[in-house]
């Protein structure tokens, strides 16, 4: 280990500690302007919301790196409950301050921190160039083969982006809901009528669902989505929704939703569309997105920017969304490192 590395202070990344918050605010938001944009702008109000609101089903492990009193790098993990990985969210060393063991550090300590959570497997998501498309850092894959990952085949997939200034595919407006169904509204929280069908859709990626939802107040209560929504709302999220009805049964057929940070008015995350498998091959996937496309401009006039991701796998949404004008931008690729000999 060389000197800079071996003077690391780690000091956990916890939502009560202000200083070690911040400190880690700053470094994230002023490391964000070295790296190519595959995301919208970091958010401060995201992004503090999201060391106290862990996704659902998930908690989170963190820890700042500093070098005498500055932030030099940090480490974020997302535990998923009864799993035995850590998913690497964020592994950032200043851009100052690389190729001096920072990164190296902060993979150690990723591991003994995943190890003190009883995981056995660190996975990441790995950017990586399209060919042809704009160019990517090829530092991180480097890094993460240097310190011995691998490609795992964990899902690969794409990022895509839809600049409405260039192509605005509800120009035409929203195309007929096929007949028997009816389109239905909603914010950032679901109604209560729609929350475990929303849960289930979501869960189930559409597929028949187990048998154990429940229904009342209690259920929806305690529901996939409702625990969701707290973190959004948590993050100073907004989201919008549309949803498409069923009318002969009144049995939710899909949704789609899409959600906004407070910090940035253009950019608009286009989050899961589903459509139970029942109901699919009426069109309902477009008209779902495009009537939201709709919802959201209403309220939010300035957005322009729209991002997505799909798995390769998901061919049919890929497809939608290139016929929406989403270009694809980059590609993200899975590492794994396995449980290892302290490096
Ligand atoms: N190009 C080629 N090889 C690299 C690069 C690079 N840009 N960066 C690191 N490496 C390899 C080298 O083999 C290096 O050893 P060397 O310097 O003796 O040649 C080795 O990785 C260790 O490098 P460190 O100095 O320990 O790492 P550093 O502090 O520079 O941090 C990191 C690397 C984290 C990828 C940094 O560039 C960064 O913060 N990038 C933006 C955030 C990011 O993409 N993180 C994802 C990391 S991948 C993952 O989490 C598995």
């Amino acid at each position: 280990m060389n000197d800079t590395a071996a003077d690391l202070r780690f000091v956990p990344l916890e939502a009560d500690d202000v200083p070690t918050v911040d400190a880690w605010l700053r470094l994230t938001t002023e490391s964000a302007e070295d790296v190519p944009l595959s995301a919208a702008p970091h958010c401060a109000a995201d992004l503090t919301g999201s060391v106290r609101f862990a996704p659902p089903d998930t908690s989170l492990a963190g820890e700042v790196a500093f070098l005498g009193g500055q932030a030099v790098g940090a480490l974020r993990l997302v535990l998923p409950d009864g799993a035995p990985v850590a998913v690497v969210d964020q592994l950032l060393t200043a851009p100052k301050e690389r190729r001096q063991g920072i990164g190296t550090a902060l993979f150690r300590r990723a591991r003994s921190l995943a190890a003190e959570h009883g995981r056995t497997l660190l996975v990441a998501d790995v950017v990586q160039a399209l060919p042809g498309g704009p160019v990517r850092d090829e530092g991180p894959a480097a890094f993460a083969a240097a310190l011995g990952a691998t490609v795992s085949d964990g899902p690969e997939g794409v990022h895509q982006w839809l600049d409405l200034d260039r192509h605005d595919p509800s120009a035409g407006g929203v195309p007929e809901v096929p007949a028997g169904y009816r389109l239905q509204r909603w914010g950032t929280v679901t109604p209560d009528a729609f929350a475990i069908a929303v849960s289930e859709l979501g869960q189930s990626l559409g597929a028949s669902p187990p048998e154990t939802w429940g229904e009342g107040p209690d259920a929806v209560r305690t529901s996939h989505v409702r625990r969701y929504e707290r973190m959004r709302v948590g993050r100073g999220r907004r989201a919008y929704h549309v949803g498409a009805v069923h009318e002969a049964t009144g049995e939710l057929a899909g949704f789609t939703s899409a959600s906004k940070t407070t910090g940035n008015p253009e950019h608009l995350l286009q989050g899961m569309t589903v459509v139970a498998a029942a109901h699919r091959g009426h069109g309902l996937g477009l008209v779902l997105k495009l009537a939201n496309l709709a919802h959201v401009r209403e309220y939010e006039p300035r957005v322009r920017l729209i991002e997505t991701a799909n798995a390769d796998d998901n061919r049919p949404m890929i497809a939608l969304n290139e016929a929406m004008g989403f270009v694809p931008q980059e590609r993200f690729v899975s590492w794994e490192a396995p449980d290892a000999p302290a490096l």
